[in-house]
């Protein structure tokens, strides 16, 4: 579904990406993980193309993801959740729902996406009034996962979505990633706790600085020794 190959990236004079490959297959939850300042939210953005590639390329369902620009990725439906929720604060959460679906292929289905958000989210239904800024730090990330999906995603990019939360929240967070990836949502997470999204992953790539150094299952990389003395305290 989404395949990249030898991605290069800079900030300016500071490269931050190295060769970077990697794959997302229809229906899979993979994982990138990897320490702060890693690359790992640089990888998302230079797939919603928020910021644009040295070399490389990245096509998605054999569209090339290079010729077009952001609003055009989120039509091919990549569509991507960022680090900090970045939700509107004065904006309620029916409001910030609805700004998810402004794309027109999103609109039509705009009943459809909100049924599902509500029932993955019952806390969202229950506060679909109150102001996006005075949620709770789990519930802002609800909202911005839920805005998320009324851009009708077919591959779901989500950064650190359980960064800041509370250990209960975080529990919550990967059983509801689990769940969007039943409802026929592939996935693409970006996380710094390894332990849990390798947990749920199909697949993982390991990044350090800026380059994938290792690759494997789920399964596999939890099993690893360099994973458990490098992420895992072991
Ligand atoms: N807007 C920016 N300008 C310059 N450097 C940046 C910018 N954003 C991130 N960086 C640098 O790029 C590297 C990778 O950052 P990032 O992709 O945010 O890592 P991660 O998401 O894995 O924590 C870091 O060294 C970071 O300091
Ligand atoms: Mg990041």
């Amino acid at each position: 579904m989404l395949k990249i190959d030898k991605l290069n990236f800079s900030y300016g004079d500071l490269k931050v990406l190295w060769e970077i490959d990697l794959e997302v297959n229809q229906g899979e939850i993979v994982t990138v993980v990897g320490a702060n300042g890693a690359g790992k939210s640089t990888t998302l953005k230079n797939i919603s193309r928020l910021v644009k590639p040295n070399s490389g390329s990245m096509t998605f369902n054999g569209v090339d993801l290079t010729r077009l620009e952001s609003h055009q990725v989120v039509e091919q439906g990549v569509v991507q959740v960022p680090e900090g929720r970045k939700i509107f604060p004065e904006m309620t959460v029916m409001e910030n729902l609805r700004m998810g679906s402004y794309i027109p292929s999103a609109r039509k289905e705009r009943e459809k996406n909100m049924a599902l958000v509500f029932t993955l989210f019952p806390r969202l239904k229950e506060r679909e009034k109150q102001l996006g800024g005075t949620m709770s730090g789990g519930e802002q990330q609800m909202l911005a996962i839920g805005r998320g999906l009324m851009a009708n995603p077919k591959l779901l990019l989500l950064d650190e979505p359980s960064l800041g939360l509370s250990p209960l929240f975080v529990k919550n967070i990967f059983d509801i990633i689990i769940e969007i990836n039943r409802q026929g949502v592939t996935i693409l997470l970006v996380e710094q706790n390894v332990y849990q999204s390798l947990r749920i992953a199909n697949r993982a790539y390991v990044l350090e600085t800026g380059r994938v150094v290792l690759t494997g299952t789920g399964t596999d990389l939890l099993n690893n020794d360099h994973i458990k003395k490098a992420f895992l305290g072991m």
